[in-house]
């Protein structure tokens, strides 16, 4: 699979949420206006959408229009990566798809480049390469470090997710509801089924036979398939927060190796890419969802030994810790333009 030196770009849900990241995002690495065409619903045909000084007109996206692309970046959900990505993906144009679509699919690499980007080394093996979901990335950003240094067996996480994973619209009914229930009226729901200002709830997914929703499945799933394991044991928590872009997770991780030196845990969380380490106790100071938005590193922090897995002779195999990440760009845009950056570096070679 060869990409020219300066590829052809589309964005299939540029108006969205996350479209419009990744246009930022790619803005941000200079990619030129006049190689990105921006794609959404019929609805959206005719807006303009600024680049920079530039603008990019918005186009009614059909079965046609990634003839001649290169690359495409799909966040317009799974039903429509579904309907064209295979066809696309067959034509020539790399899909990189943010959806739920295809990340299970034994022959579709799932990639966070910090961690399991050697998987396109040589070339991807497909042409649809999947974004994990946000909570996924998120919580292996942080976690990761330490998997390397210490093995993890068991990780338990509970996330606190921003309504940004919901799209643009739930991120206005955020704004709207505040505003609502501030002037002292009820807050009306369009997005969420339940007030997601001023309130905390179980995340919108379905919820399956075994009471899990369908966020927490994919958490456990995605997880093992990054990282090539799935013996780890793993067991999330997924809920919604009134919070705009960020996603929290609280870990606690059961390791293989006891942990000696917390110090050598901090360094290893430091030198991973893409990662921050807030962990100021003097100042009370950790990682926050408000502080993580428009970032592109992970914040990590609250880093502590778990007394309650200390054995007889003393020794800890149990951490907890705190991490932030913005749902938009780590979680998602960021990602995205990552991957196809790793494989313009394989291709270039
Ligand atoms: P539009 O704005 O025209 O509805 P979000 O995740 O923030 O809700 O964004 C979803 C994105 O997917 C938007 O850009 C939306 O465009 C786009 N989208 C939704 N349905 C289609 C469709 N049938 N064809 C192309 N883009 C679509």
């Amino acid at each position: 699979m060869t990409l020219s030196s300066s590829p052809s770009f589309a964005v299939v849900g540029a108006t969205g949420a996350v479209g419009r990241e990744m246009l930022d995002v790619l803005r941000a690495q200079g990619v030129a206006a006049e190689t990105i065409r921006a794609f959404a619903s019929p609805r959206s045909a005719g807006q303009r959408l600024p680049y920079g000084d530039d603008e990019l007109p918005v186009e009614a996206f059909g079965a046609d229009s990634l003839e001649g692309i290169d690359i495409a970046l799909f966040s317009a959900g799974s039903s429509l990566s579904k309907q064209y990505a295979h066809a696309a993906a067959a034509r020539g144009t790399i899909i990189i798809d943010n959806s739920s679509a295809f990340r299970m699919d034994a022959d579709v690499p799932l990639i966070v480049p910090e961690i399991n980007g050697d998987e396109l080394a040589g070339g991807a093996p497909s042409r649809i390469i999947a974004v994990p979901n946000c909570s996924t990335i998120i919580t292996l950003m942080a976690v990761t470090p330490i998997h390397r240094l210490l093995g993890v067996t068991r990780l338990v996480v509970s996330t606190y997710q921003a309504v940004s994973g919901a799209g643009a619209a739930a991120m206005e009914e955020l704004r709207r509801q505040a505003r609502e229930v501030l002037d002292g009226n009820e807050p009306t729901c369009r997005v969420f089924d339940q007030p997601c200002a001023f309130n905390v709830f179980s995340h919108n997914t379905a919820i399956i036979e075994d009471g899990s929703n369908v966020e927490e499945t994919k958490m456990v799933r995605e997880s093992h398939k990054i990282w090539r394991d799935p013996s780890v044991r793993i067991s999330a928590t997924c809920i919604r927060v009134p919070v705009f872009r960020a996603h929290c997770a609280s870990i606690n991780l059961t390791l293989r190796e006891p942990v000696d030196d917390l110090d050598a845990v901090r360094r290893a969380i430091e030198a991973f890419p893409g990662v921050v380490l807030v962990d100021d106790r003097s100042a009370n100071r950790f990682p926050t969802p408000l502080e993580a938005s428009g970032r592109d590193e992970v914040l990590v922090g609250r880093l502590r030994l778990d007394p309650s897995q200390t054995d007889d002779q003393g020794r800890c195999r149990g951490l907890s810790l705190f991490a932030a990440g913005d749902q938009l760009r780590k979680g998602a845009a960021l990602n995205a333009v990552q991957i196809a950056n790793v494989l313009m570096s394989h291709a270039a070679v």
